[in-house]
C-alpha cells in the first residue's frame, strides 16, 4: 500500500494519522494526532481511497436544562448514557437532585452523575464542582447498598473545592438576613464564595494534611464574626471538621485524579463523553434571573472552564424542557399559577423537590426563557418532559413575549424589577385527553397534543426531537428517529 498524498482541508499539520491508528493505543502514540476536519488520500493501485477523521471524532454531548431546573435531566442522562463511555458533572454540588429509577425503584442522586447506573461506564467530577466530601461518601455508601459498583469508576478532581460543615451554616445564616433565595442550603454559594475570594479549599489541599490544617485556620479566623453573631461554638466546628477529615480523606483519595487530564486522554481515543449540566440555565450566575439563582455555571460555557475541555470539541447540546414551567426556592416567574392549574400540575407531575422535599410553584409554558436558554447554550436538540401530565386540562396557555408598562418584552429582559413586575402575554391553545403514557409515536399522540408539541417547537425555534412520557426509560417517542446523539 502507498499512501501518495496527504490532503488537509482545515490548514492544521497533520502527518498521516493513519498509520498512528494502526498503533495500539496502549502505545501511547495511537490516536493522538488529531484533527477534525483531515482528509487522507491513499491509493492502491488504480484506486484511490479517502480516509476521513471527522466521522469518529467530536464525541461530546451535553445535557442540560433550558428552566429552573427539574426538567427531567435525570432521566434523560439516564436514557442517552447507554451510549456514552463517560458521564461528567461539571458544576454545582449536591444541591442537585436528579431521580432515577433502579431495579423498579425511585432513587434519587445529588452529586454522583447518573451514569452510575450503568456498571461499565465511567463518572467523572470535575474541578467546577464543588464537592461536600461527607455527602459524597453517603452517596457512595448508598449505592453500595444496592450493590453498584463504584470502584474505578468514579474520579473526582483534584482542583475542585471542598464543602466543609461552616460553609452548610453559613448558607442558613445568609439566608436569614440577606436577600432570601431560597438555597439548598447544603452550602453552596458560600463554597464557591470562598473560591472567588481566593480562601478555598481544594480536594487536593483537603488531601495534604498539614495544607489543610493551616488552610482550616485560615477559615474559622475569616468566618469568626459570622460564626460568633450567631453563637457558633468554633472550637467545637474545628473539632468535627478535623475528626471528618480524618475518617474522609483517606476515604477521598482513592477516587481523586486530575480529571482534566482524564477526560483530554479520553476524547483523543474518541470516547463519547457525556456532560450533563446540574441546575437549568435560569439558574446560571450569569445568564439566570440573578440574585435568585445558584453560584456557578449550569450553561454550557460552564463545561470549558468547570472541565478543561476546548468549546471547539462540543458537538451536541441537547435542552431538557418541560412542558410547563416550575421553580422552587425565590425569585420571579411570570407564568406562576397560584391556582387550581397550578395545583393539578403540581400533583399529575409530582412536583416536590428531589432535594429539600419542598412544593414546587407552577405554571405554564414560558417561550421567552426558553428561547433565552437555547441561544445562551447554542442548543441544537430539544428533549420535551412531562407533556403526559398536561392531559386532562380544557384550554393551555403559552407565554410568547412578556409586557411591562406598554413595552413589548421577547428576550428574556435583565431588570429584576420588569423579571418581578411583567404580566406574560398568552396564546391559548385546546387541551387534550387520553391516556398519553405509553404512546411510543409522535402521531398516535392526540391531535391538540402534537399541535402544542409544534407550537413550541416554533416559539422556541428549535426541534423537539425526543417526548418523554413517564420516569421509566423506554417511555419516550423517538420524533426524530436513529439519531447519533454523538455524532
Ligand atoms: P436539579 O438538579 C431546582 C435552586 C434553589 C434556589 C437556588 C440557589 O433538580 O435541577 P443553591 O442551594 O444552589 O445555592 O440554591 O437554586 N436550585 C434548584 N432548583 N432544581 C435544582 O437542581 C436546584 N439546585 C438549586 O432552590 O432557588
Ligand atoms: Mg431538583
Amino acid at each position: 500500500m502507498r499512501v501518495s498524498c496527504v490532503q488537509i482541508t482545515s490548514g492544521s499539520f497533520v502527518i498521516l494519522q493513519f498509520l498512528f491508528d494502526l498503533l495500539p493505543s496502549s502505545s501511547g502514540l495511537g490516536h493522538r494526532i488529531f484533527n477534525p476536519a483531515t482528509r487522507v488520500q491513499i491509493s492502491l493501485g488504480a484506486f484511490n481511497f479517502n480516509y476521513y477523521w471527522r466521522a469518529k471524532f467530536m464525541s461530546v454531548l451535553v445535557v442540560l436544562g433550558t428552566q429552573w431546573g427539574d426538567e427531567g435531566k435525570g432521566k434523560v442522562v439516564h436514557y442517552l448514557a447507554e451510549q456514552a463511555d463517560l458521564i461528567v458533572r461539571y458544576q454545582g454540588g449536591n444541591n442537585a437532585g436528579h431521580t432515577l429509577i433502579y431495579q423498579g425503584e425511585p432513587f434519587v442522586l445529588h452529586l454522583i452523575p447518573s451514569g452510575i447506573l450503568f456498571p461499565e461506564k465511567t463518572c467523572v467530577i470535575t474541578n467546577g464542582v464543588v464537592i461536600d466530601p461527607k455527602a459524597f461518601k453517603e452517596e457512595i455508601d448508598i449505592l453500595h447498598s444496592k450493590r453498584i459498583p463504584t470502584d474505578k469508576r468514579i474520579f473526582i478532581s483534584e482542583q475542585a473545592h471542598v464543602i466543609l460543615p461552616y460553609h452548610r451554616i453559613i448558607d442558613g445564616i445568609f439566608e436569614s438576613y440577606n436577600i432570601k433565595i431560597g438555597t439548598t442550603k447544603k452550602g453552596i454559594g458560600p463554597a464557591y464564595a470562598d473560591k472567588v475570594n481566593r480562601l478555598g479549599i481544594r480536594v487536593i489541599d483537603y488531601l495534604e494534611d498539614s495544607v489543610f490544617k493551616e488552610l482550616l485556620e485560615k477559615n474559622l479566623n475569616a468566618k469568626a464574626p459570622i460564626l460568633n453573631s450567631q453563637n457558633v461554638n468554633i472550637a467545637k466546628l474545628r473539632q468535627e471538621i478535623i475528626t471528618e477529615h480524618n475518617e474522609l480523606a483517606p476515604f477521598l483519595k482513592r477516587f481523586v485524579l486530575d480529571t482534566r487530564l482524564l477526560l483530554e486522554k479520553s476524547i483523543n481515543n474518541n470516547k463519547k463523553i457525556l456532560f450533563e449540566s446540574a441546575q437549568g440555565s435560569l439558574l446560571d450566575l450569569d445568564f439566570g434571573t440573578y440574585p435568585f439563582v445558584t453560584s456557578s455555571n449550569p450553561t454550557v460555557g460552564g463545561i470549558c472552564c468547570g472541565a478543561g475541555i476546548e468549546p471547539k470539541k462540543i458537538k451536541n447540546i441537547l435542552g431538557v424542557v418541560k412542558a410547563y414551567t416550575t421553580r422552587v426556592g425565590e425569585g420571579p416567574f411570570t407564568t406562576e399559577l397560584s391556582n387550581k392549574v397550578g395545583d393539578i400540575l403540581r400533583y399529575k407531575g409530582q412536583e416536590y423537590g428531589a432535594t429539600t422535599g419542598r412544593p414546587r410553584r407552577c405554571g405554564w409554558f414560558d417561550a421567552v426563557i426558553v428561547r433565552h436558554s437555547s441561544k445562551v447554550n447554542g442548543i441544537n436538540h430539544l428533549i420535551l418532559t412531562k407533556l403526559d401530565c398536561m392531559a386532562g386540562l380544557d384550554k393551555i396557555n403559552i407565554c410568547v413575549a412578556y409586557k411591562y408598562k406598554g413595552n413589548i418584552y421577547k428576550d428574556f429582559p435583565a431588570s429584576r424589577t420588569i423579571q418581578k413586575s411583567a404580566v406574560p402575554i398568552y396564546e391559548e391553545m385546546d387541551g387534550f385527553t387520553g391516556k398519553i403514557k405509553g404512546i411510543t409515536k409522535f402521531n398516535d399522540l392526540p391531535i391538540n397534543a402534537q399541535k402544542y408539541v409544534k407550537r413550541l417547537e416554533q416559539l422556541v425555534g428549535v426541534k423537539i426531537d425526543l417526548i418523554s412520557l413517564g420516569r421509566k426509560r423506554d417511555e419516550v417517542i423517538e420524533v426524530t428517529e436513529n439519531i447519533n446523539w454523538f455524532n
